[in-house]
């Protein structure tokens, strides 16, 4: 199968790309993605202006049998400067996402100007819906506020920019935001993060999981594929078209990998199962995929993307 896909100035060769927060903390972690077998593309971790900690541990769990995470890791991340120093300094086999956040919109425009005058010609992702730090709400559930932070970056970035979307679970909500994003000229949206505020309890101990926020934190894996693939399709139907997806969420398995393209996704990003299993991920999926293009005798990725039928 031919998986070349466009975004903006870049061009992926595999439709696989680390969900942020996932093996990108790190040089070491960034280089094994971007030697995984099958991988299209690398995003490195959420940056802040200065390198975070994160919350205090246990942060995260998995259960590697039912496929579902809990996390709420609080953006650790090395800072600007160090994911600044990986891009430019390093050389990269694969396309590379940089993921900017901010804890105030200050922050967010004062990465984004560094970005901005650096020579970093990949695409930037601005992170709009971290659910993991107490006291600040995931901003793109704030319409005015999503709205208000577009406008003041678009008055100055000009390098490609797509953000990451928190979900959402009301077609009104599908309507409100997609109407501001419509506004901009972004180069993709990416969705979504993880379902935040979840409670996954121990049935041993009747412990929470992770010790952050009383044990509330974002869920990811199996459990949020409807949502995932809800949220991708709404917006693939309400988004101009050339603004991309890349879809995230629930990605266990190549049948996965085929509903998100058939609900509109352009790339697929694999996070809490590249926890569980390692970069080798890629490489499964992509060979289910083929599986099922071969069952289905599908030749063109053109065949399943957004082709998703209804009930007559
Ligand atoms: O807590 C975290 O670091 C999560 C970040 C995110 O969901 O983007």
């Amino acid at each position: 199968m031919d998986y070349t896909t466009k975004i903006a100035n870049q061009v992926f060769h595999h439709l696989f790309i680390n969900a942020a927060g996932v093996y990108c903390q790190t040089f070491e972690e960034l280089e094994q993605i971007q030697n995984a077998p099958c991988a299209g593309a690398v995003i490195t971790k959420s940056a802040t202006a200065k390198e975070r900690s994160g919350n205090s541990e246990p942060r995260y769990f998995e259960n590697s049998v039912e496929h579902n995470t809990i996390n709420s890791m609080g953006l650790p991340n090395l800072g600007i400067d160090y994911y600044l120093n990986y891009v430019l300094k390093h050389s990269l086999k694969l396309p590379t996402l940089f993921s900017i956040v901010g804890l105030c919109q200050k922050e967010i425009i004062d990465n984004l100007k560094k970005l901005q005058a650096s020579d970093f010609s990949g695409l930037t992702e601005l992170n709009l819906s971290y659910p993991n730090v107490s006291g600040k709400p995931q901003i793109a559930y704030d319409f005015a506020a999503t709205r208000e932070i577009l406008d003041n970056v678009f008055a100055f970035y000009s390098k490609p920019l797509g953000v990451k979307l928190p979900p959402y679970f009301d077609i009104a909500h599908f309507d409100q935001i997609a109407a501001i994003l419509n506004d901009y000229p972004l180069a993709y949206v990416n969705a979504i993060n993880s379902v935040g505020n979840g409670l996954v309890i121990d049935p041993e101990t009747d412990t929470v999981m992770i010790k952050p926020k009383d044990g509330f934190g974002g869920l990811g894996g199996k459990q949020i594929k409807a949502t995932a693939l809800a949220n991708v399709r709404a917006l693939r139907q309400r988004l101009h078209p050339q603004i991309k997806i890349i879809a995230t969420g629930g990605v266990t398995n190549g049948r996965n990998v085929y509903d998100h393209l058939l609900c509109g996704a352009d790339l697929v990003s694999v996070g809490s199962q590249l926890g569980i299993e390692g970069p080798t991920v890629f490489a499964r999926l992509e060979k289910e995929l083929e599986e099922i293009f071969a069952d289905k005798g599908i030749t063109d990725l053109r065949q399943v993307r957004g082709k998703l039928k209804l009930i007559a």
